[in-house]
């Protein structure tokens, strides 16, 4: 009896002691982690003001807190040339202004098809299908970021509402839109976008049918769908953004496109970077 207890007290210090050990290096962590915080924290409030950087703290928050809920890593910027794709880098779209943006539309699950144009690693795709899309379908030109979008799908299986996900690996200007598309997310610019509205518009020629188009451009680049006479914007998402991008939910207002825009001269491309660092 008293060989067992003085065991038993001999695991426990030692346990107590392995505790301590672990709860130092805790503590040590928070506090440099703090301290870190901290600092960054003052030296965005004195470039940028109080009011900004408030607004940049709920949307890193936001980001952070996405990223942890959907269990997925889609949040760092990647240049196309190191992809080795002759084309736009991948930035992904802000968590909030796509949450807005997909909680406004009138989803049914028989109907509705959602297309991402540009899907890099996956974000809207798995954003979308946690909404209840009879399918979602993402096409990306970069396979590297097409196996980390198939990787991120899977992290959010849990999530996810819509069984039917297809990842394409495709040329966007090229890619023959099914003819079931409802919902299109356009986060690109430039001759890859006035391509994509070609392909829509031999789309909805073979099927006359209602198309949302959620677009999101920054202010630098020239807006091709305000050019459209077929299109109307049914709301502008407010959108947290360093630069000045945009956020319009259009919709057709005819069965079948009449006008295809033409693009003049963009202007050059600020660096972005991203908010989870
Ligand atoms: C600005 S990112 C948008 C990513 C995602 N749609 C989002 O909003 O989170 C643009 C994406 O388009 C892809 N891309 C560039 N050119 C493309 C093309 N011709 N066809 C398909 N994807 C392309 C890039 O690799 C990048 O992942």
């Amino acid at each position: 009896m008293t060989e067992i207890t003085g065991e038993i007290a001999f695991v426990d210090s030692e346990s107590i002691l392995v505790q301590w050990k672990f709860t130092g290096i805790w503590l040590s962590f928070g506090i440099r982690r703090t301290i870190s915080l901290a600092s960054r924290a003052i030296r965005k409030i004195r470039s940028d003001g109080l009011i900004e950087s408030l607004k940049y703290t709920r949307e890193w928050i936001s980001e952070n807190y996405h990223e942890w809920r959907l269990g997925i890593e889609s949040a760092e910027y990647v240049q196309a040339r190191d992809l080795g794709i002759d084309g736009v880098d991948y930035a992904p779209a802000d968590y909030r202004s796509l949450t807005t943006a997909l909680r406004g539309l009138d989803i049914s699950p028989a109907r509705d098809v959602f297309l991402d144009y540009g899907s890099g690693k996956g974000r809207v795709v798995v954003m979308a299908a946690t909404y209840p899309f009879r399918r979602v379908i993402g096409v990306e030109l970069s396979e590297q970021l097409n196996a980390i979008a198939r990787k991120n799908i899977q992290r959010a299986a849990r999530k996810l509402r819509c069984n039917e996900i297809e990842i394409i690996t495709a040329d966007a200007s090229t890619y023959r839109v099914p003819d079931d598309v409802t919902v299109v997310f356009l986060n690109i610019g430039g001759r890859i976008l006035a391509a994509v509205l070609e392909r829509l518009n031999e789309s909805m020629a073979k099927s006359p049918r209602k198309i949302t188009i959620l677009f999101k451009y920054p202010r630098w680049v020239d807006n091709l769908l305000g050019q459209c006479d077929w299109l109307t914007v049914r709301r502008e998402i407010p959108c947290y953004s360093e630069f000045g991008e945009r956020f319009l939910v259009y919709e057709t207002t005819a069965t079948r496109f009449k006008s295809l825009p033409r693009i003049v001269g963009s202007k050059p491309i600020p660096s972005s970077s991203s908010l989870r660092e």
